[in-house]
């Protein structure tokens, strides 16, 4: 099974890419982040204005930016948890998200007007790069992710569920005013009109194995970011690793290239590492870059832990 996902992974390299993970290897470290090569940079140019990205690569960068110098059609899939554009509600604690660490940063505050934008015009770089009929997952609460689907509806994307990650170990609502929220959402879009949307990858068997023999459902009862998965530092809305792999598991095959564009602690990445997909991550932020590039590093020197179930 590992040889023939080696092989397939062996096909398609470019060169500079780094090599994905193989099990049979003790210990391949996780190149460094790099800057995000400007237009004018030669990365294994495909078009004279769109590059090709490496895979297994951390990009340092803003997620518009750097995708707008990417060639068409070239990951599998898009697994990624935009801003939620909630952090001017910030005065306390966080009810969103998995610990007491709050988003009050800069990232994550847009007007309205600027959010839809913001969110209209990276939506619209990920069905670029992404291929036909590929996965999109995107995260959001009830602050952000009406906006998104609204837009997916203008560009006739095909949304094919919308999961519900429930939290039995969310926060208290400290104010007591009102419910306490548990929930995030996470739309899966395929990447073609409604009339067109037609073979998307989703692995029933897989899923219904993780669900004891049983249909999956789209209501997924995961805990909140374990402290253990926190070890290289902090980031205020890291998603856990048994949310993120079960994503990856449904959505991609073995191979597949899996782009996040706003990666932050490399969630999404860790999970693709794991589950032997190939990753691409950007983030703007360095000081999540390197947690990103520690876990992402830490995982492949400690070789890999059980995978799921769990
Ligand atoms: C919701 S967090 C993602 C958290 C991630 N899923 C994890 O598990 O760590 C969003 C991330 O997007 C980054 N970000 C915000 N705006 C960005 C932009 N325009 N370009 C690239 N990254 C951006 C933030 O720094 C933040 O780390």
């Amino acid at each position: 099974m590992v040889a023939m996902a080696k092989e397939r992974v062996a096909r398609d390299f470019q060169p500079g890419e780094v090599e994905p993970f193989d099990l049979q290897t003790p210990y391949e470290p996780v190149a460094e982040p790099v800057r995000a090569p400007r237009p004018s940079q030669s990365l294994a140019p495909r078009t004279a204005t769109h590059l090709t990205p490496l895979s297994n690569q951390l990009y340092e960068g803003d997620a518009l930016g750097t995708l707008q110098q990417w060639e068409d059609k070239t990951f599998h899939a898009c697994i990624t948890d935009p801003p939620y554009n909630i952090a001017r509600d910030r005065k306390g604690l966080s009810w969103a998200f998995s610990s007491h660490v709050t988003i009050d940063s800069e990232w994550d505050r847009y007007s309205p007007e600027e959010y839809e934008q913001f969110t209209a015009s990276w939506l619209k770089e990920v069905c670029r790069t992404v291929k036909e009929n590929g996965n999109i997952f995107i995260f959001g609460s009830y602050h952000n992710i009406y906006t998104i689907g609204a837009i997916a509806a203008r560009l006739d994307l095909r949304v094919i569920n919308s999961i519900i990650w429930a939290k039995p170990n969310a926060q208290p609502n400290i104010t007591c005013r009102m419910l306490t929220e548990s929930t995030e959402q996470v739309l899966w879009i395929c990447n073609n009109s409604n009339k067109k949307a037609k073979n998307w990858t989703f692995n029933y068997d897989d899923m219904k194995a993780l669900n004891g023999g049983k249909q999956m459902r789209n209501f997924w009862d995961i805990p909140v970011t374990p402290a253990r998965e926190r070890v290289h530092g902090k980031h205020p809305s890291q998603k856990p690793l048994r949310l993120m792999e079960r994503l990856v598991l449904c959505g991609t095959n073995r191979g597949d290239r899996v782009m996040d564009c706003f990666a932050g602690s490399g969630s999404t990445l860790l999970a693709c590492d794991r589950l032997d997909r190939r990753w691409v991550g950007v983030e703007r932020d360095a000081e999540y870059l390197g947690i990103a590039h520690k876990r992402l590093d830490d995982e492949r020197r400690q070789r890999r832990l059980p995978l799921l179930p769990r």
